[in-house]
């Protein structure tokens, strides 16, 4: 029981810099897939167009931060559906007018974007690319 005490203050000590370095390898990670994004060396999913994979970019950079953009993984913010369910509602295309407008309804934390109506052509082509399969 008297160990308990020791090990729990060696472990209080210690914290501070094992959180900040996790912090800063979090940061060098980010970094890391945006230049990863820029080079064009994503994955995207098997039979991915050259739209999609370009799309997929886009979502990472400016989507990523609160979605979930791929075919796996929870969104960074949880009130964020992830991507690949957003056909659970209505198809993918229907996003389109609202992409091209720079709104999205119910986003109220989400800071404004605007898209050129090539990079609305990717982001969706990408969409469609990860949403789950079902019915089988
Ligand atoms: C700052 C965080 C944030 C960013 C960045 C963000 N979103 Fe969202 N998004 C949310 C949240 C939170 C919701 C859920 C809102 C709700 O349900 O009230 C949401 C919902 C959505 C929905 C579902 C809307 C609906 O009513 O069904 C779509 C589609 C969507 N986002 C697309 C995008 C796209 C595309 C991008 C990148 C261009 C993006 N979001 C970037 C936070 C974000």
């Amino acid at each position: 029981m008297a160990g308990a005490d020791a090990g729990d203050s060696t472990w209080e000590t210690s914290t501070g810099v094992p959180v900040r370095a996790v912090l800063f390898i979090g940061a060098i990670f980010l970094a890391a897939s945006c230049a990863t994004a820029q080079r064009g060396a994503t994955s995207v999913p098997p039979g991915a167009t050259a739209s999609a994979q370009a799309g997929r970019q886009i979502a990472e950079i400016k989507c990523a931060g609160c979605h979930a953009i791929g075919e796996t993984g929870e969104s960074r913010n949880a009130s964020a559906p992830p991507f690949r369910t957003l056909s659970r509602h209505y198809p993918v295309t229907a996003l389109e007018e609202a992409l091209a407008e720079g709104i999205l309804v119910g986003h109220p934390e989400m800071p404004e974007f605007r898209l050129t109506s090539a990079q609305i052509d990717d982001l969706l082509a990408y969409l469609e690319s990860v949403q789950e399969r079902r019915g089988g």
